[in-house]
């Protein structure tokens, strides 16, 4: 987030159960974090949970009776209170993730917006395709505590049974609703109404890319350079002769991981526009998708020095940059921060990829990419480890991704640049 933009906005989640309303509650939470906003989801389900026991049959969830409509209303407002609490010690972004499938109860949220003065647009989430609901249902409904220990069979038959209860009163988002979006058939149609404000607009290209089709994600620094050697940051040098071996390692290694899956798609290669990633591709990928936005940090006027050099030449870069490593930006150069919004179209390209995507980067970039799929605090990127000869094998999950990390050739730690404590920084 850019200085001085805090602007504060409730997404209210919209639809039946198991129509993966918390997946894009947490996704965008994660976006929106990793782009420097303070966001939080405000789960009713958790709230639920915690307050009234997890073990409730689907009756508790029929509109007609009368005791657990007043629970689930109580409970509804107890989280909403809660987010605006946090919003008065300085959250930017709340997230009501709630079934909000009733025009009476999006009236109740509405009416709270307008009192505290924070904008709410609606999000919801349509789904018609029986498989990819029961494929939801067993994914992330039957691991749930609600379900813990009953028999799967009878789990699925309650969980159903839920939804219908649902169905019977739900009112799809209509034009009343004032500022939405709807999703339907996980992005396959989209419907934008009195959209407003900058951060909702910035949903949407996530929202319209997003899939649930699993596929690996390799994220590789680039083999050891000339410049890795020396110790020396920044410029476009070539890979050293060890830069070379890990090329043609990183090639056997994922064409055997590529084999290995379970779908069969044609993995896409892409690296900087710097010599050294390009090289690391080419005994897999004679043209490689070279991108722009995937080049080093610049390191502005220190590029082409070792952190010693400028310790000694710019004690004040170099004592600045060690107080605030994330936000410190190189004279004429870049900050970790300025990274991450570079980085904003590499991960909508990320997200609508459905083949195996093979990154080849650099550390700062990794950094900032490896945090926004990892879910970690942006501030936390300049320190994450990336070291050089590792592929890290990222697949995504229903809520995160799964990680793996392989070092080539196995058994080497190989990385050169990260022994010299003058790479401290
Ligand atoms: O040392 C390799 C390198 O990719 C440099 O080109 C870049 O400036 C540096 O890593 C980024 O790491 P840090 O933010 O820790 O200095």
């Amino acid at each position: 987030m850019h200085k001085g933009d805090h602007s504060r906005v409730v997404l209210a989640m919209v639809g039946l159960p198991a129509r993966g309303k918390s997946y894009i509650a947490r996704k965008v939470a994660r976006y929106l974090s990793w782009l420097g906003h303070k966001t939080r989801v405000f789960n009713v389900g958790s709230y639920r949970r915690a307050h009234v026991g997890s073990h409730q049959p689907n009756e508790f969830f029929n509109p007609d009776n009368e005791a657990g409509r007043n629970a689930l209303r109580d409970l509804a407002m107890m989280a909403l209170e809660d987010m605006f609490a946090w919003f008065d010690d300085g959250g930017d972004v709340g997230i009501y993730d709630a079934t909000n499938s009733t025009g009476s109860r999006r009236r109740m949220v509405e009416e709270r917006c307008r009192e505290k003065g924070i904008p709410l647009v609606f999000i919801e989430s349509i789904c018609n395709d029986p498989a990819v609901i029961d494929a939801n249902v067993r994914e992330t409904k039957l691991s749930m505590p609600d379900y813990a220990g009953v028999d799967a069979v009878e789990a699925v038959s309650d969980f159903r049974a839920r939804i219908a209860h649902y169905e019977r009163v739900y009112e799809p988002l209509d034009d009343h609703d004032g500022s939405y979006i709807k999703i339907i058939d996980v992005g396959q149609k989209v419907v934008l109404n009195r959209m407003q404000g900058y951060l909702p607009g910035r949903l949407v290209p996530l929202l319209i890319n997003l899939h649930i089709a699993p596929r690996p994600i390799w994220l590789t620094r680039h083999g050891e350079s000339a410049f890795n050697v020396l110790a020396i940051i920044g410029g476009d040098a070539d890979l050293s002769p060890h830069g070379e071996e890990y090329a043609r390692q990183l090639a056997t290694f994922v064409r055997g991981r590529e084999r290995d899956l379970p779908v069969r798609e044609t993995m896409t290669v892409w690296t900087s526009t710097l010599r050294r990633t390009i090289q690391t591709a080419l005994p897999l990928s004679a043209k490689p998708v070279a991108f722009r936005a995937l080049d080093e940090i610049d390191a502005g006027v220190c590029d082409g020095m070792t952190y010693e050099q400028i310790r000694e030449q710019m004690p004040d870069v170099y004592a600045a940059r060690k107080a605030d490593k994330f936000r410190y930006r190189y004279p004429r150069g870049e900050s970790y921060e300025d990274v991450i919004q570079r980085l904003d179209p590499m991960i909508i390209q990320l997200e609508r990829q459905r083949a195996p995507v093979l990154l080849i980067g650099h550390q700062a970039v990794l950094r900032a990419l490896y945090a926004y799929l990892m879910d970690r605090p942006p501030s936390e990127c300049p320190r994450l480890e990336i070291p050089l000869h590792t592929v890290i094998e990222l697949t995504p999950t229903a809520y995160g991704c799964k990680e793996e990390r392989f070092v080539l050739p196995p058994g080497l730690d190989t990385d050169h640049d990260k022994e010299r404590p003058s790479n401290r920084l």
